[in-house]
Protein backbone atom coordinates (compact mmCIF):
# COMPACT_ATOMS: atom_id res chain seq x y z
CA UNK A 1 0.00 0.00 0.00
CA UNK A 2 1.10 3.83 -0.60
CA UNK A 3 2.05 5.40 2.19
CA UNK A 4 0.81 9.42 1.97
CA UNK A 5 1.38 11.91 5.42
CA UNK A 6 -1.96 11.33 6.64
CA UNK A 7 -0.93 7.12 7.12
CA UNK A 8 2.47 8.46 8.53
CA UNK A 9 0.31 10.29 11.37
CA UNK A 10 -2.16 7.41 12.02
CA UNK A 11 1.25 5.06 11.87
CA UNK A 12 2.75 7.31 14.45
CA UNK A 13 -0.55 7.48 16.80
CA UNK A 14 -0.47 3.60 16.51
CA UNK A 15 3.22 3.42 17.27
CA UNK A 16 2.53 5.50 20.31
CA UNK A 17 -0.08 3.25 21.69
CA UNK A 18 1.90 0.24 20.77
CA UNK A 19 4.78 1.72 23.50
CA UNK A 20 1.98 2.73 25.60
CA UNK A 21 0.52 -1.16 25.43
CA UNK A 22 4.27 -2.54 25.90
CA UNK A 23 4.15 -3.84 22.34
CA UNK A 24 7.00 -2.62 21.11
CA UNK A 25 9.73 -4.04 23.85
CA UNK A 26 7.83 -7.39 23.60
CA UNK A 27 7.64 -8.04 20.34
CA UNK A 28 10.42 -5.88 18.72
CA UNK A 29 10.36 -7.64 15.22
CA UNK A 30 6.16 -6.74 14.98
CA UNK A 31 6.96 -3.02 15.91
CA UNK A 32 10.06 -3.23 13.09
CA UNK A 33 7.49 -4.28 10.48
CA UNK A 34 4.58 -2.30 12.13
CA UNK A 35 6.88 1.07 11.05
CA UNK A 36 7.94 -0.07 7.98
CA UNK A 37 4.15 -0.44 6.86
CA UNK A 38 4.08 -4.11 6.56
CA UNK A 39 1.67 -5.18 9.08
CA UNK A 40 -0.70 -2.81 9.81
CA UNK A 41 -3.87 -4.70 9.20
CA UNK A 42 -3.01 -6.43 12.42
CA UNK A 43 -2.71 -3.44 14.59
CA UNK A 44 -6.37 -2.72 15.33
CA UNK A 45 -6.60 -6.58 16.36
CA UNK A 46 -3.77 -6.28 18.57
CA UNK A 47 -5.26 -2.94 20.17
CA UNK A 48 -8.74 -2.89 19.82
CA UNK A 49 -8.94 0.58 19.19
CA UNK A 50 -7.41 2.27 16.26
CA UNK A 51 -9.25 0.83 12.96
CA UNK A 52 -7.75 0.98 9.29
CA UNK A 53 -10.79 1.58 7.12
CA UNK A 54 -10.76 1.64 3.14
CA UNK A 55 -13.82 3.38 1.32
CA UNK A 56 -14.58 2.48 -2.13
CA UNK A 57 -17.50 4.21 -4.09
CA UNK A 58 -18.85 4.63 -7.46
CA UNK A 59 -21.00 7.48 -8.50
CA UNK A 60 -22.25 9.06 -11.64
CA UNK A 61 -23.37 12.29 -10.50
CA UNK A 62 -20.93 13.25 -7.54
CA UNK A 63 -24.19 12.31 -4.64
CA UNK A 64 -22.07 9.18 -3.52
CA UNK A 65 -18.98 10.66 -3.40
CA UNK A 66 -19.94 13.38 -1.67
CA UNK A 67 -21.47 10.79 0.86
CA UNK A 68 -18.03 8.89 0.53
CA UNK A 69 -16.20 11.94 1.79
CA UNK A 70 -18.77 12.88 4.70
CA UNK A 71 -18.07 8.92 5.83
CA UNK A 72 -13.98 9.35 5.18
CA UNK A 73 -14.38 12.52 7.74
CA UNK A 74 -16.65 10.81 10.24
CA UNK A 75 -13.70 8.29 10.40
CA UNK A 76 -11.32 10.23 10.63
CA UNK A 77 -12.77 12.63 12.96
CA UNK A 78 -12.94 9.79 15.52
CA UNK A 79 -9.49 9.04 15.46
CA UNK A 80 -9.22 5.95 13.42
CA UNK A 81 -7.53 5.31 9.83
CA UNK A 82 -9.06 6.03 6.61
CA UNK A 83 -8.19 5.83 2.51
CA UNK A 84 -11.19 6.64 -0.04
CA UNK A 85 -10.96 5.18 -3.25
CA UNK A 86 -12.73 6.21 -6.60
CA UNK A 87 -13.50 2.65 -7.93
CA UNK A 88 -13.49 4.20 -11.71
CA UNK A 89 -9.25 4.18 -10.61
CA UNK A 90 -7.52 1.26 -10.95
CA UNK A 91 -6.85 -0.79 -7.67
CA UNK A 92 -3.45 -2.65 -8.33
CA UNK A 93 -1.84 -0.32 -5.80
CA UNK A 94 -4.55 -1.38 -2.94
CA UNK A 95 -3.58 -3.98 -0.73
CA UNK A 96 -6.53 -4.92 0.90
CA UNK A 97 -4.83 -7.30 3.15
CA UNK A 98 -3.34 -3.30 4.99
CA UNK A 99 -7.16 -2.72 5.95
CA UNK A 100 -9.33 -4.13 8.98
CA UNK A 101 -12.96 -2.94 7.66
CA UNK A 102 -14.22 -1.69 4.75
CA UNK A 103 -17.09 0.91 3.30
CA UNK A 104 -18.51 0.30 -0.19
CA UNK A 105 -21.06 2.83 -1.45
CA UNK A 106 -22.50 3.07 -4.64
CA UNK A 107 -25.95 4.46 -6.31
CA UNK A 108 -28.68 3.01 -8.70
CA UNK A 109 -29.66 4.37 -12.11
CA UNK A 110 -32.17 1.78 -13.50
CA UNK A 111 -32.04 0.24 -11.07
CA UNK A 112 -28.66 -1.38 -11.10
CA UNK A 113 -25.72 -0.13 -8.95
CA UNK A 114 -21.97 1.50 -10.94
CA UNK A 115 -20.45 -1.69 -13.27
CA UNK A 116 -17.32 -0.63 -11.14
CA UNK A 117 -18.11 -0.60 -7.83
CA UNK A 118 -19.99 -4.24 -8.75
CA UNK A 119 -16.70 -5.42 -9.99
CA UNK A 120 -15.00 -4.38 -7.41
CA UNK A 121 -16.94 -6.41 -4.58
CA UNK A 122 -17.35 -9.22 -6.77
CA UNK A 123 -13.03 -9.40 -7.48
CA UNK A 124 -12.58 -8.58 -3.05
CA UNK A 125 -15.61 -10.82 -1.97
CA UNK A 126 -13.46 -13.16 -0.03
CA UNK A 127 -11.42 -10.59 1.92
CA UNK A 128 -14.91 -8.62 2.18
CA UNK A 129 -17.02 -11.48 3.24
CA UNK A 130 -14.15 -12.37 5.84
CA UNK A 131 -14.22 -8.42 7.25
CA UNK A 132 -15.89 -6.31 8.93
CA UNK A 133 -17.46 -4.71 5.75
CA UNK A 134 -20.65 -2.19 4.96
CA UNK A 135 -23.08 -1.35 1.80
CA UNK A 136 -24.28 2.32 1.51
CA UNK A 137 -27.11 2.38 -1.21
CA UNK A 138 -27.75 6.10 -2.77
CA UNK A 139 -31.02 6.40 -4.61
CA UNK A 140 -34.49 7.74 -4.58
CA UNK A 141 -36.33 4.94 -3.74
CA UNK A 142 -34.54 5.18 -0.31
CA UNK A 143 -35.51 8.80 0.41
CA UNK A 144 -39.45 7.53 0.77
CA UNK A 145 -40.72 4.67 3.22
CA UNK A 146 -43.12 3.37 0.33
CA UNK A 147 -40.60 2.84 -2.08
CA UNK A 148 -37.71 0.99 0.46
CA UNK A 149 -38.32 -2.13 -0.60
CA UNK A 150 -37.33 -1.47 -3.91
CA UNK A 151 -34.18 0.20 -2.47
CA UNK A 152 -33.67 -2.92 -0.84
CA UNK A 153 -34.38 -4.99 -3.93
CA UNK A 154 -31.49 -2.92 -5.75
CA UNK A 155 -29.09 -4.52 -2.57
CA UNK A 156 -30.44 -7.62 -3.12
CA UNK A 157 -29.64 -7.85 -6.61
CA UNK A 158 -26.17 -6.74 -5.88
CA UNK A 159 -25.63 -9.38 -3.28
CA UNK A 160 -26.62 -12.05 -5.54
CA UNK A 161 -24.31 -10.96 -8.50
CA UNK A 162 -21.27 -9.98 -6.08
CA UNK A 163 -21.13 -13.20 -3.91
CA UNK A 164 -20.56 -10.39 -1.20
CA UNK A 165 -22.59 -10.31 1.74
CA UNK A 166 -22.10 -7.16 3.69
CA UNK A 167 -22.81 -7.44 7.31
CA UNK A 168 -24.25 -3.92 7.43
CA UNK A 169 -26.17 -1.68 4.67
CA UNK A 170 -27.56 1.43 4.81
CA UNK A 171 -30.26 2.88 1.97
CA UNK A 172 -29.59 6.57 2.25
CA UNK A 173 -31.91 8.82 -0.37
CA UNK A 174 -29.75 10.79 -2.93
CA UNK A 175 -30.25 13.61 -4.72
CA UNK A 176 -31.26 15.51 -8.14
CA UNK A 177 -29.26 17.29 -9.94
CA UNK A 178 -30.96 18.28 -12.94
CA UNK A 179 -27.74 20.29 -14.63
CA UNK A 180 -25.89 17.17 -14.60
CA UNK A 181 -28.38 15.38 -16.83
CA UNK A 182 -28.28 14.53 -20.70
CA UNK A 183 -31.46 14.57 -22.43
CA UNK A 184 -32.22 10.60 -22.02
CA UNK A 185 -31.27 11.06 -17.88
CA UNK A 186 -33.80 14.08 -17.90
CA UNK A 187 -36.71 12.01 -18.70
CA UNK A 188 -35.58 9.03 -16.77
CA UNK A 189 -35.50 11.02 -13.12
CA UNK A 190 -38.54 13.10 -14.28
CA UNK A 191 -40.42 9.44 -15.07
CA UNK A 192 -38.92 8.19 -11.36
CA UNK A 193 -39.58 11.36 -9.60
CA UNK A 194 -43.48 12.19 -11.09
CA UNK A 195 -43.94 7.79 -10.13
CA UNK A 196 -42.48 9.08 -6.43
CA UNK A 197 -43.85 12.60 -5.93
CA UNK A 198 -40.50 13.89 -5.26
CA UNK A 199 -40.25 16.31 -7.56
CA UNK A 200 -39.80 20.38 -6.18
CA UNK A 201 -42.27 22.60 -6.83
CA UNK A 202 -39.94 24.48 -9.35
CA UNK A 203 -38.48 21.19 -10.46
CA UNK A 204 -34.97 22.42 -9.42
CA UNK A 205 -32.50 20.75 -7.74
CA UNK A 206 -33.15 18.48 -4.50
CA UNK A 207 -30.93 16.52 -1.99
CA UNK A 208 -32.98 13.80 -0.05
CA UNK A 209 -29.79 12.45 1.71
CA UNK A 210 -30.70 11.78 5.34
CA UNK A 211 -26.92 13.24 7.11
CA UNK A 212 -28.16 12.04 10.66
CA UNK A 213 -28.82 8.30 9.65
CA UNK A 214 -25.48 8.63 7.74
CA UNK A 215 -23.34 9.95 11.25
CA UNK A 216 -24.76 7.30 13.04
CA UNK A 217 -24.24 4.47 10.84
CA UNK A 218 -20.82 5.92 11.04
CA UNK A 219 -20.62 5.28 14.55
CA UNK A 220 -22.69 1.70 14.52
CA UNK A 221 -19.98 0.44 11.78
CA UNK A 222 -16.87 1.76 13.81
CA UNK A 223 -18.19 0.00 17.01
CA UNK A 224 -18.74 -3.40 15.57
CA UNK A 225 -15.53 -3.25 13.74
CA UNK A 226 -13.73 -3.15 17.10
CA UNK A 227 -15.41 -5.56 18.44
C1 LIG B 1 -30.67 8.20 -15.38
C2 LIG B 1 -30.99 7.97 -13.92
C3 LIG B 1 -31.60 6.77 -13.55
C4 LIG B 1 -31.93 6.54 -12.20
N1 LIG B 1 -32.53 5.37 -11.86
C5 LIG B 1 -32.93 5.16 -10.57
C6 LIG B 1 -33.63 3.96 -10.23
O1 LIG B 1 -33.84 3.05 -11.02
N2 LIG B 1 -34.07 3.85 -8.94
C7 LIG B 1 -33.83 4.84 -7.99
O2 LIG B 1 -34.27 4.68 -6.87
N3 LIG B 1 -33.13 5.95 -8.30
C8 LIG B 1 -32.68 6.14 -9.56
N4 LIG B 1 -31.98 7.28 -9.89
C9 LIG B 1 -31.64 8.25 -8.84
C10 LIG B 1 -30.18 8.17 -8.40
O3 LIG B 1 -29.94 6.97 -7.70
C11 LIG B 1 -29.87 9.38 -7.51
O4 LIG B 1 -30.00 10.55 -8.31
C12 LIG B 1 -28.52 9.36 -6.86
O5 LIG B 1 -28.38 10.49 -6.03
C13 LIG B 1 -27.36 9.32 -7.86
O6 LIG B 1 -26.16 9.24 -7.14
P1 LIG B 1 -24.76 9.71 -7.76
O7 LIG B 1 -24.83 11.22 -7.88
O8 LIG B 1 -23.75 9.29 -6.77
O9 LIG B 1 -24.59 9.04 -9.06
C14 LIG B 1 -31.63 7.53 -11.21
C15 LIG B 1 -30.98 8.72 -11.60
C16 LIG B 1 -30.66 8.94 -12.93
C17 LIG B 1 -29.97 10.22 -13.32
Amino acid sequence: MQTGPHDTIALDVLLTQSRRHGLGTARPELYAQQRHGIIQRSIPAILGEIVNVLIVYGTTEGQTRKIAERVAKGISDRGHSVELHDSLEPDAGLDLETFHAFVLAGSVHQEQHQKAIKNFATAHSERLNASPAAFVSVSLSAALEETRSEAQSYVDRFVSLTGWQPRMTLLLGGALRFAEYDYFQEQVVKFIVMRRGLASEDGSDREFTDWHALDSFIDDFLERAKS
